[in-house]
């Protein structure tokens, strides 16, 4: 595997939409072979991001370049170079397994005997081979993504975006296509995913946390799983909208996070701001069920960053 090649750049990389900036000044580096992951909440410009790095569409300022190729100016190269599942992607339901990669083996004009065995390494690797025959329609939807993906591979991408490939796929079959994904890796491919979970992200080289079409983070998950302040305590309390307001008012609590049944808090000294959780529960009369110690994952750590920032726009609002 190649390192330190860069395989895409951008600079102030922006893209807007009558008033809405969905992506705002993007100044990213992917080197070759990287999991670059990509993940924000709903509308936080993941989609527009990867259209713009696939030559899709033009930004409305800045630049970007993939594979050496500008996206503005030199789309066709990049367009032979790269692979993109999108979020939405058309499968012909009427066409078997087999007659879509067909398809898009026509649509890359590909032919002869490179064409057939490529079809038949793609039919394997993608676990599809017993398939074969199926209409895409009949496919269960972890199929459906592997048959898409395969199909996005028929060219021999270098670069492969996949934009949220596994949403609403049962964990089996997410576990099963990142296999696949992992594979690709090992061949030096370079991937750009935006997933929305977060042990997806937790998988890339890197990670990069979009808020309102900003790139507020970019770092290996490790790095980012140590920009969390202080201790984590995971706290089951009797009364969770209660001690959740209790909570987050009290000394030495410096951040309070809401997780199903539980109470994440992050805090500066943990012991001494035990003590202050049992005493002030216990004034108010709410139990605690369970509380025990924990280290942090990336979902609390970008929870963590994104209030953050929302606090810091708050913030200056208010100052200027
Ligand atoms: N074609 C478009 N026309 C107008 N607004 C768009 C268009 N595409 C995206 N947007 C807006 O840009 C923002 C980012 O969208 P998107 O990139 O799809 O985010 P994500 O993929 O993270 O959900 C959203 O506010 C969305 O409504
Ligand atoms: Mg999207």
């Amino acid at each position: 595997m190649k390192s330190d090649t860069l395989v895409i750049e951008t600079e102030n990389l922006t893209r807007t939409f009558k008033n809405v900036v969905a992506v705002d000044g993007l100044d990213l580096q992917i080197q070759q072979g990287e999991i670059f992951g990509l993940v924000g909440p709903d509308g936080s410009g993941k989609t527009t991001t990867i259209r713009l790095l696939t030559a899709i569409m033009d930004p409305t300022e800045g630049w970007a370049r993939v594979a050496g190729f500008d996206t503005v100016r030199q789309p066709e190269p990049i367009k032979q170079r790269i692979g993109y599942m999108a979020q939405r992607f058309n499968l012909y339901g009427d066409l078997s397994v087999w007659e879509n990669l067909n398809f898009f083996a026509d649509v890359f004009e590909m032919a002869g005997q490179e064409r057939q065995e490529r079809i038949e390494r793609l039919l394997n690797f993608a676990r599809l081979n017993e398939f074969r025959d199926r209409r895409a329609a009949h496919l269960s939807g972890g199929m459906q993504k592997k048959l898409a993906l395969a199909c996005t591979l028929i060219h021999t991408p270098q670069i492969i975006y996949l934009d949220e490939p596994t949403t609403g796929v049962d964990p089996v079959s997410r576990r099963e296509f990142w296999d696949i994904l992992t594979e690709l890796h090992l061949q030096g491919i370079t991937l750009v995913i935006s997933t929305p979970y977060m042990d997806e992200a937790e998988r890339c080289s890197r990670v990069g946390l979009m808020y309102e079409g900003q790139l507020i983070v970019c770092d290996s998950p490790e790095n980012v799983k140590k920009m969390m302040r202080g201790d984590l305590i995971a706290l089951w309390p009797s009364d969770m909208r209660q001690a959740q307001v209790l909570l987050a008012g009290l000394d030495g609590v410096l951040e309070v996070q809401t997780y199903g049944d539980q109470l994440r808090l992050f805090v500066d000294d943990e012991v001494q701001t035990r003590v202050r959780i049992k005493t002030t529960l216990s004034a108010a009369q709410i139990d605690i069920l369970e509380m025990r110690s924990t280290r942090p994952r990336m979902e609390e750590a970008f929870i963590s960053l994104v209030q953050r920032r929302r606090a810091e726009e708050e913030h200056a609002e208010v100052v200027t």
